[in-house]
């Protein structure tokens, strides 16, 4: 493991002053989470456009437990058979790549998140009815009801409670029957920590499955859920996205 200057030296040949500096005060203000928070979190989409990239894939690439956990989520979600899927903070793909593997329907994943978007196309690369864009679960460019299932993976974690709120808010507009999600509920520098079981019961929704994960490294603070959607698709509407 090579020391923090020759890192930043490295981070800083590779993509520049932003980088290297994001890079250095990721990794040296481990012991003041509120420091951390203020001045590497401040703005998520920011933190990710820094944090995604090559090193990031590589990095959760090589945790065996990440894939474990992955390939969990995609076969409780392919289990519902879904017509179609918008994965809202797609990061690199990997959650749609497993999907693929296990169901024929239209993935579709966005991300705020220019690098990690770049990461992803060649991640995704060549494999059928996969598309990713540029774009904010704060506001989807779909329209209602455009997909039968959404899916979040340790995503609205990531956001203050306003834009949180905003996020579930988008996904009822754009999701049919399903809404499935993998959030932790516990809170670090990076992660605010969402009940988003209790949202669903409290908004009345119905949810079909709610438990942790078995996979998780934290399995006590992790939770997925799946929520029963009232959405009431019009006949012509219905016909036309199958
Ligand atoms: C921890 S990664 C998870 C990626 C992917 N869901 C997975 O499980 O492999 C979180 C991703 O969510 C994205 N993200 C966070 N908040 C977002 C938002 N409001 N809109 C779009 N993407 C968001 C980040 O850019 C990042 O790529």
């Amino acid at each position: 493991m090579s020391i923090l200057p020759v890192r930043a030296w490295r981070a800083l040949s590779a993509r520049g002053p932003r980088y290297a500096w994001h890079k250095v005060l990721r990794r040296s203000l481990g012991r003041w989470p509120s420091w951390k928070r203020r001045l590497v979190y401040a703005d998520p989409r920011h933190y990710w456009t820094m944090r995604g990239g090559h090193d990031y894939f590589r990095e959760q690439e090589g945790q065996a437990a990440r894939t474990d956990r992955i390939e969990w989520l995609a076969d409780r979600i392919a289990a519902y058979r879904p017509a179609s899927i918008l994965e809202v903070g797609c990061g690199y793909g990997k959650l749609l790549r497993a999907l693929r593997a296990r169901l024929d329907c239209h993935l579709v994943g966005v991300d705020f998140s220019a690098t990690q978007l770049t990461q992803a196309r060649s991640f995704l690369g060549g494999l059928a009815r996969v598309d990713v864009a540029l774009a904010s679960g704060t506001r989807l460019p779909f329209i209602d009801g455009a997909f039968d299932m959404v899916v979040t993976s340790a995503v609205i974690l990531h956001n203050p409670p306003p834009q949180a709120e905003q996020i579930r808010r988008e996904i009822l507009r754009v999701a049919r029957r399903f809404a499935a999600h993998n959030e932790e509920t516990s809170v670090s520098y990076n992660r605010y920590g969402y009940d988003t079981a209790a949202w669903y019961r409290g908004e009345g929704l119905d949810l079909v499955e709610c438990g942790p994960i078995p996979a998780d490294l934290e399995p006590e603070s992790s939770q997925f859920c799946v929520a029963r959607l009232p959405y009431d698709l019009p006949d012509e509407l219905s016909t036309r996205l199958g």
